[in-house]
Order: C-alpha cells, then sequence, then structure tokens
C-alpha cells in the first residue's frame, strides 16, 4: 500500500487553542486522524510528521521525495504555516526533491493580511486547497491521490 505524508509546520502544533476564530477548535490529534481516516478510505498509509523547524521539514520533504521515486509514497499534502509565504528554501527543496506536493491552508488566506497573499509554494505545488477549515485536509488527500494516480 503506497503511503502519503501530511506535513504541518510552525505553529500548528497549536492547533485548537491557536485563534479557534480562524482555525478552529479540532486540534493537531484531530487533524491527523481524520487524515488517517481519509487515507483508510481510500487504501493509503497516511503518516504525519509537525515541526517549527524549516530544516527538519525540508529533511523531510527530501525523505519523501526518496520515498516518492522508490514507489513507496504518492505525494506530500503540506500546511507550511507562515513558511509559505517567506521560505525560498521550502520552494527548493520541493523542485529538488521532485515531490508532488499539495499546498494546504485552513484558512482562506486571500481574505487575509496581505503578507499571506504570496506563497512561495505554490509555483511548485500540484494543487492548492485555501479556506476549507481542516475538512481541507480530507480533500487535498483525496486529490493527491486522484492526480497522481492519473498521472
Ligand atoms: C495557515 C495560514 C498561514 O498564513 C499562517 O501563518 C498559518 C496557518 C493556515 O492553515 O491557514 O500558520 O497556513
Amino acid at each position: 500500500m503506497k503511503s502519503i505524508l501530511v506535513m504541518n509546520g510552525p505553529n500548528l502544533n497549536m492547533l485548537g487553542q491557536r485563534e479557534p476564530g480562524l482555525y478552529g477548535h479540532s486540534t493537531l490529534a484531530d487533524v491527523e486522524q481524520l487524515c488517517r481516516d481519509t487515507g483508510e478510505l481510500l487504501g493509503v498509509v497516511v503518516e504525519c510528521f509537525q515541526s517549527n523547524h524549516e530544516g527538519e521539514l525540508i529533511e523531510a520533504l527530501h525523505k519523501a521525495g526518496r520515498a516518492v521515486k522508490e514507489g513507496k509514497m504518492i505525494g506530500v499534502v503540506f500546511n507550511a504555516g507562515a513558511y509559505t509565504h517567506t521560505s525560498i528554501a521550502l520552494y527548493d527543496a520541493i523542485k529538488a526533491a521532485e515531490v508532488p506536493v499539495i499546498e494546504l491552508h485552513i484558512s482562506n488566506v486571500h481574505a487575509r493580511e496581505s503578507f499571506r497573499h504570496h506563497s512561495y509554494l505554490s509555483p511548485v505545488a500540484e494543487g492548492v486547497i485555501v479556506g476549507f477549515g481542516i475538512e481541507g485536509y480530507a480533500l487535498a488527500i483525496n486529490g493527491l491521490v486522484t492526480k497522481m494516480g492519473s498521472k
């Protein structure tokens, strides 16, 4: 059975407590359970990883790229948090690892501060899911399986 990595970046370990008006009341553990349940329905294994450190996220992308090349992994659903708007290093890592990524944001970043309107990841993402709350993770997993399955 192939796998998908669901990766969450900085401050997403605070889900449930962090600005619930924007991000909802579900915790990261709830999100990860939703992702595993979605994977089960689709016949893929969902692995979950969260880090507040850019370098760890980069290394996880490199590792995911190797797993994709070995035919073990489909790709990554990635909520990079604020690194989305700042990190050329994550853009480079996605390109270097040649790993299919679905970029995801719980909130509608385009309806928020202008500094959230630009994403370094969108140009190297297979697709982008924005503003569907935590349900976006299920949509992103479905989208990744559908899109990469048809390639
Ligand atoms: C976020 C949006 C980002 O702008 C923000 O920095 C986050 C969360 C989202 O899921 O809506 O940390 O990625």
